[in-house]
């Protein structure tokens, strides 16, 4: 597959692309080689940006949800129409395998369809009044002009889940995607207009100062909400300056996601789902196990399965359709999971497979045995393909094991004891829970956290109500 880029490097501010006297690379993961030069908007592209954000919302905000319904699908026709373009794209931007990256892109145009047909189910509400002479009604209206800030992990998905229910619910957006992936997004940007989407509702900026960007629609009380997939500080940092303006916030964080195996678990389908789960994106989801309690008497067994499974994982170019684990997405992910492996080594931790650079930024699927609670994998989120397996012996030491931790986003049990899944699914403080299942994520589905993995939940009705608001209208007749 060839590795050139030929797509949209341009922002995509009040209706225009938009060139820049600085420009900054978007360097392919796998050989270190430019894939692009993006525009490197500005403060005053953001203010462009927010003056034609908010002015759109004033008409946007007001056409038929069939209207918008339309418009969303003809949008999601393209977006299939181009899937094998998009999955390449994300392929060279940020080392997804290509053949992982396809399914992405059908998860985030899943997104776009699915917000389409909601869109027309807004409902209101009419409550029964104590007076003869007034009717009351809860109606709900869009939010406002809403900034997102999305991650380079999922650079189609982690933005349609946030665009598509804004969409549908009548507010514009200015999406701002991270430095190591803004291709997708403005390929994004190109098949909204095609679709025939106007460019003040839906703008990409591209940016190389997040910061000095991000402080524009922050300090705006006329942007109303603020919606951010990322890590646990940038979230605390945008929550307190969303706080000046009282802006809505969506936070959908950081996560250390457990997997409990319990003795009665189907042990091959158990290692095919860790898997699943821990090995996706090179070990870089918020949703990917950070952690794996195996019951002390399949400990052996499981490890030696996992082991030997892992071990036959293709690493490889993500741009060939057959390569299973491709590279992380930069020097400082790389070095995190090097520090990790070399810490948890250095404190009595065994590798069963793996443990090592492969090539460039590729770091090989690793299992660490004899792994202990003192260890950096068991404390920080690794983001790379290293699955830490602990030895449990009760059922209330995994559930206190797996609850340890600030974060609370996903976490997964195996076992064919019906009674054992509910209690320990309902005693595990996570927002997602996988229950025999590796991979839960779907677009009718409630995605998000507790604890400090964030608020707010992207997909299913959950993910429109949050960029709707409820205005009571009291009639006198
Ligand atoms: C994420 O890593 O934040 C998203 C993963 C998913 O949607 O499954």
């Amino acid at each position: 597959m060839s590795s050139t880029f030929t797509g949209e490097t341009r922002a995509f501010i009040a209706g225009q692309w938009v060139t820049t006297s600085n420009t900054f690379a978007v360097t392919n993961p796998f050989d270190g080689a430019q894939v692009a030069r993006v525009a490197d908007c500005d403060a005053s592209h953001a203010q462009t940006a927010l003056e034609a954000s908010v002015a759109a919302f004033t008409w946007w905000s007001k056409t038929t949800a069939y209207e918008r319904s339309a418009l969303l699908k003809k949008w999601h026709a393209l977006m299939l129409r181009d899937e094998q373009e998009i999955a390449r794209m994300i392929a060279l931007e940020m080392g997804k395998p290509v053949s992982e990256a396809l399914g992405e892109v059908r998860y985030a145009a899943g997104f776009i369809e699915w917000y389409a047909e909601e869109a027309k189910r807004v409902y209101g509400e009419t409550i029964p009044s104590q007076f003869a002479h007034k009717r009351l009604f809860a109606i709900r209206q869009p939010v406002g002009a809403v900034y997102a800030v999305t991650p380079w992990n999922f650079p189609a998905a982690m933005v349609t889940r946030k665009l598509a229910p804004a969409l549908a619910a009548g507010c514009t957006m200015i999406l701002k995607p991270a430095e190591q992936s803004p291709l997708t997004a403005l390929k994004l940007a190109q098949l909204w207009l095609e679709a025939g989407g106007h460019g003040d509702v839906f703008q990409v900026i591209t940016t190389n100062d997040p910061i000095g960007v991000s402080k524009i629609m922050m300090q705006d009380e006329r942007i109303r909400k603020i919606t951010f997939t990322g890590s646990t500080e940038v979230g605390k940092i945008l929550t307190k300056q969303a706080a000046d303006t009282l802006k809505r916030v969506s936070m959908e964080l950081g996560g250390h996601a457990p997997y409990l195996i319990f003795a009665d678990a189907d042990l091959e389908q158990a290692v095919k789902d860790v898997i699943a789960c821990k090995f996706r994106n090179a070990g870089q989801t918020c949703v990917c196990t950070n952690r794996v309690y195996v019951q002390r008497d399949i400990v052996a067994a499981f490890t030696e399965k996992l082991g030997a499974a892992v071990a036959a994982l293709k690493i490889g170019d993500p741009l060939e359709t057959s390569t299973q684990i491709g590279p992380v997405v930069d020097q400082a992910g790389l070095e995190k999971v090097i520090r990790h492996v070399s810490d948890a080594v250095s404190k009595g931790a065994t590798i069963v497979t793996g443990g090592k650079v492969e090539q460039g930024l590729i770091f090989q699927p690793t299992v660490l045995g004899n792994v202990s609670s003192n260890m950096l994998v068991l404390q920080e989120e690794t983001f790379g393909p290293v699955a830490p397996i602990i030895a449990f012996d009760t059922e209330s030491e995994a559930i206190s094991a797996a609850n340890n931790t600030p974060f609370g986003l996903a976490a997964y049990i195996w076992t064919k004891d019906i009674s054992r899944a509910v209690r320990v699914a309902e005693s595990l403080e996570y927002g997602i829970i996988g229950l025999n299942d590796a991979v839960p994520s779907t677009v009718q589905a409630p995605f998000g956290g507790v604890k400090q993995s964030g608020y707010g939940r992207e997909g299913g009705h959950w993910g429109l109500e949050e960029y709707l608001f409820v205005k009571y209208v009291s009639l006198g007749i």
